[in-house]
């Protein structure tokens, strides 16, 4: 009998793109998702349409945060799950200033609470998506996954990166093998309205102005189909602990970004240039020198 993944965020941008790519390569999945308001909860149904309809996927309306329905669904399909890839968070940096607590109570402790219930329930494999952003400022450097000391410049990448702690202090008692997969501003189909792409394609159409957070950004923006290969390959990778950059390795001015989308659209961008954002840093640039050689990524 085929194993089966457990995917956690599975109704979000990222989530269901892997669902609808692993139940095209035969696997069987069990999504979690509790459809949270961050945004609006009809576009992640719409983004589970055509897994709703395959036999090898079934979906649990459930909250990472509640202990007694995520052990009872490990419990009900005791012995069946060979792998967790664990995606349900808080996203976004910005909103995480408003809400710390939030973004701690689902991304940390909510971590901590899947993490433990996969090991207590025999989980061979677990994946967790991290984030560039446990880097902070890197002034144009590229990332390198054993730097230290990590400096995370916002709630969100200081909730992201005590859920890494957390998964490797836990992980030193266990048998689990675990990828950590640090994503570099992913973009692509159904991504999420708050992140650039979405938002400035929404106001390009709409003919109105883009406020640019400071001139000299630059991220290393990541395709989707690219993300989801790494993810794959870590699925087979099973090495005790290991820690993953996943990004492009190249990066593009935002003001670049914004031309080329209004080039696409044939609209000429108006662009105001404001104040830098709390939270954001100047760029983001991944060292996928280990994913190339370990996952040939
Ligand atoms: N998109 C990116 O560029 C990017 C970059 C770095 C890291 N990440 C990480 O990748 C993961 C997926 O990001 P995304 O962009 O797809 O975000 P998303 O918001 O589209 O997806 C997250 C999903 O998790 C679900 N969720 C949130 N809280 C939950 C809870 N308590 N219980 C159950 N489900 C819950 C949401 O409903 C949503 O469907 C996140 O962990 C995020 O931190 C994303």
């Amino acid at each position: 009998m085929t194993k089966k993944i457990l995917i956690t965020g599975c109704a979000g941008f990222i989530g269901s793109n892997l669902v609808d790519d692993l139940l095209q390569s035969n696997y069987k999945i069990i999504g979690i998702d509790n459809f949270d308001n961050f945004y609006s909860p009809s576009i992640k149904e719409n983004n589970l349409k055509n897994a709703l309809n395959h036999s090898n996927f079934k979906l649990y309306k459930a909250d990472i945060t509640d202990e007694n329905s995520i052990s009872q669904i490990l419990k009900e399909n005791e012995g069946k799950i060979d792998t967790i890839i664990h995606l349900a968070a808080l996203a976004g940096v910005r909103p995480s200033f408003d809400k710390p607590r939030e973004y701690f109570r689902v991304n940390t402790e909510g971590t901590f609470l899947i993490f433990k219930n996969a090991i207590q329930h025999n989980i061979k494999h677990f994946i967790y998506a991290s984030s560039s952003s446990v880097y902070g400022e890197i002034e144009g450097q590229k990332a390198i996954e054993d730097v230290t000391p990590l400096k995370p410049i916002s709630p969100y990448a200081e909730s992201k990166l005590k859920a890494e702690e957390t998964i490797k202090e836990l992980h030193k008692e266990s048998n689990i093998t675990v990828n950590i997969f640090r994503f570099f501003t992913v973009y692509g189909p159904r991504q999420r309205p708050d992140m650039a792409f979405a938002k400035f394609k929404r106001l390009l159409i709409e003919d109105k102005m883009i406020e640019l957070y400071g001139e000299n950004i630059s991220r290393d923006f990541t395709h989707i189909s690219r993300i989801i290969k790494g993810i794959k390959a870590g699925i087979h990778y099973r090495n005790h602990l290991e820690i993953f950059n996943l990004g492009n390795g190249e990066k593009v001015s935002v003001r670049e970004m914004i031309e080329n989308i209004g080039n696409e659209l044939n609209i000429r961008p108006t662009i105001v240039t404001v104040n830098r954002q709390m939270g954001d840093p100047s760029s983001t640039l991944a060292d996928i020198t280990k994913a190339i050689e370990k996952l040939k990524y």
